[in-house]
């Protein structure tokens, strides 16, 4: 279905040309004075230089031509040159109806859909999730859903960190705690036990204690680096205990990113990324694209245009040992064959530009994807607590990302209370529910590359831009839907009819830029904006529902059509938190 902006810019197009003027100056934009019209075009002013004339009679040439086409109830020239329209009631109603009887809404999916890798989540094993990791989460989900649901193939790799250094720490210290276990006896010949030799909660313990023991002892660092080294090697003990280690904390983060709302495709890591290495290596040599720099074979990706200095990618490095712009460049090797790509989208913290910029440029000038695959950094900024800097616990350590869940749900918790709509037995259900969706839309609103603060006293609460708001918003509606069903009303007999007051129109023309909306957050990857939508179109219901005697209008068919434009905006409403990656409760 075309979009509403498709449509009167081919109105456009026609006027300007009837009037003997350059359809390309036809472009229709919302407008920005929306207490004098809807829509504009300023088209004429743009002209005015090519066809040496004033912009007033240019606009008023194309106005001529426009006087009786449908879509508008008014169309006038505003000096220097504007043309400002506003869409007719009867079009209104219509185009609400076309959308309300398509199952996508109006919105179209791509004619040439492609195949997309996401790369997002990127948590580092054996680690506990932290705050860190919410963003590549949440964004890469919200970024996900946004481009499938335009029709394009996608698939969400979670990308693990899961062979570096942290792998040889933990192994080292499990085996200064239980040396008698099989994986260090290197004359074990029989089968490893099948049931790892720690839980999740040791293993969390175990990783931060080697770490900083590490610090200190020489001797213990040297160990981990040799156990690392072993791994990589394909060392049978390590290689075992890596396998436990995968599995305990790949079951923790798979219950964890649940609880998110966030689900890959792919749970793939770095580790799976190494066999490609070989290879990959031989032929950077071969094709003379690699060279060695004191020992490191490295790959140029310094442009002339660069006003600053990019350092080489780096392959390996003097110990032979792989690095991480390696294991990237390697896993673009794994999807180019497994999947050959049109795009890969990497959700990751912006201070990783850099490292994106020489794994791209290296890429595309050793042939390891196309030419035309478009490789994409969405980076974003750091999650401050509320004293501007990074988001930290109250005695000042790393915030758990479980422990900041908590946090918010609690306060959810007793503000869904607080209200005394819900049982007290349904609050702790509800209380998740918009807890996360306190989280995401805090998170999503702000532009992904902006730092922003995590509050959660504003984050949860029920006004103002805010996740809760917009669920609350959504409840509302649920709410006069079901009385009108227990009046007796009927919800599949529906017919949106034009509106007559102002703050129905209002609420009408923020449902019917809905598909112009997902194509613009679409098209910038910018979740963002999808945020501003609803909120705007929350606040345009709910001055709607103020104004406007919904249940109680006697005349039946003006109530069945506002109840029609409400199920509408509903519909609407939950398709965009969909998008974002959370949903309504019944009641809060
Ligand atoms: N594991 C990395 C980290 O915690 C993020 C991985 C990002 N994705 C990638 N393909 N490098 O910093």
């Amino acid at each position: 279905m075309k979009t509403l902006l498709e449509l009167i810019t081919i109105e456009m197009e026609a006027a300007f040309e009837k009037a003997g003027y350059d359809r390309d100056l036809a472009k229709v934009t919302l407008s920005n004075r929306p207490d004098l019209c809807e829509y504009q075009c300023n088209g004429a002013m743009a002209g005015a230089k090519k066809y040496k004339k004033a912009p007033f009679m240019i606009a008023e040439d194309v106005s001529a031509q426009m006087k009786d086409c449908r879509c508008f109830e008014s169309v006038d020239v505003v000096k220097p040159g504007f043309i400002n329209l506003k869409l007719s009631p009867d079009y209104v109603a219509a185009y609400l109806n076309d959308m309300a009887a398509d199952e996508r809404l109006g919105v179209d999916v791509e004619e040439h859909p492609r195949t997309i890798i996401i790369d997002y989540g990127g948590p580092n094993v054996a680690k506990p999730l932290h705050v860190g990791h919410l963003r590549s989460a949440i964004i890469g989900e919200s970024v996900k859903r946004i481009v499938r649901f335009k029709g394009n193939k996608v698939i969400g790799d979670i990308h693990l960190g899961d062979w570096g250094y942290q792998m040889g720490l933990i192994i080292t210290e499990l085996k200064k705690r239980k040396p008698e276990l099989p994986y260090f006896d290197e004359n074990f010949k029989g089968e490893y036990p099948e049931e790892a030799p720690f839980t999740i909660g040791e293993l969390e313990e175990i990783y931060p204690t080697a770490s900083a023991y590490a610090k200190e002892h020489e001797d213990y660092r040297e160990e981990a680096l040799h156990a690392t080294y072993l791994l990589q090697n394909g060392d049978r003990g390590c290689r075992a205990v890596w396998k436990h280690i995968m599995a305990v904390s790949v079951a923790d983060l798979k219950k964890n990113y649940e609880k998110l709302n966030v689900h890959f495709d792919l749970w793939k890591g770095e580790s799976d990324a190494q066999k490609f290495i070989p290879d990959m290596v031989q032929m950077l040599k071969d094709k003379g694209f690699a060279r060695y720099d004191k020992g490191a074979l490295v790959v140029d990706v310094q442009e002339e245009s660069d006003n600053k200095e990019v350092p080489p990618c780096m392959i390996l490095k003097s110990d032979g040992a792989a690095l991480y712009d390696t294991t990237d460049l390697a896993t673009l090797v794994d999807r180019e064959e497994e999947f050959h790509p049109d795009q890969v989208i990497y959700v990751v913290d912006k201070r990783q530009e850099l490292h994106f910029i020489q794994v791209f440029r290296c890429a595309k000038k050793t042939g390891i994807v196309r030419p035309e695959t478009d490789l994409e950094f969405l980076g974003f900024g750091t999650m401050n607590g509320k004293d501007g800097k990074p988001f930290k616990t109250r005695e000042g350590g790393v915030m758990r990302l479980e422990n900041l869940i908590r946090e918010i749900e609690d306060e959810m918790y007793k503000k869904i209370m607080d209200n005394r709509t819900v049982e007290e037995s349904e609050a702790r259900k509800t209380a998740q529910i918009v807890g996360l969706a306190a989280i995401k839309y805090g998170d999503l609103s702000n532009q992904a590359s902006k730092d922003y603060i995590f509050d959660v006293d504003r984050f949860t609460s029920f006004e103002g831009n805010t996740g809760p708001y917009i669920l609350y918003t959504i409840v509302r509606i649920k709410s006069i839907l079901g009385k009108y069903e227990e009046m007796g009303g009927d919800l599949s007999d529906l017919k949106i009819l034009p509106p007559q007051g102002e703050y129905e129109k209002a609420l009408m023309l923020q449902v019917l830029k809905y598909n112009d909306v997902i194509n613009t957050v679409y098209e910038e990857t910018a979740p963002h904006k999808l945020c501003a939508y609803i909120y705007d179109l929350a606040n345009e219901f709910n001055k709607f529902y103020h104004e406007t005697k919904i249940l109680a209008e006697e005349d039946q068919t003006r109530r069945s059509g506002y109840i029609s434009l409400l199920v509408l905006a509903k519909k609407v409403l939950e398709s965009c938190i969909d998008l974002l990656g959370f949903e309504a409760p019944e009641r809060m």
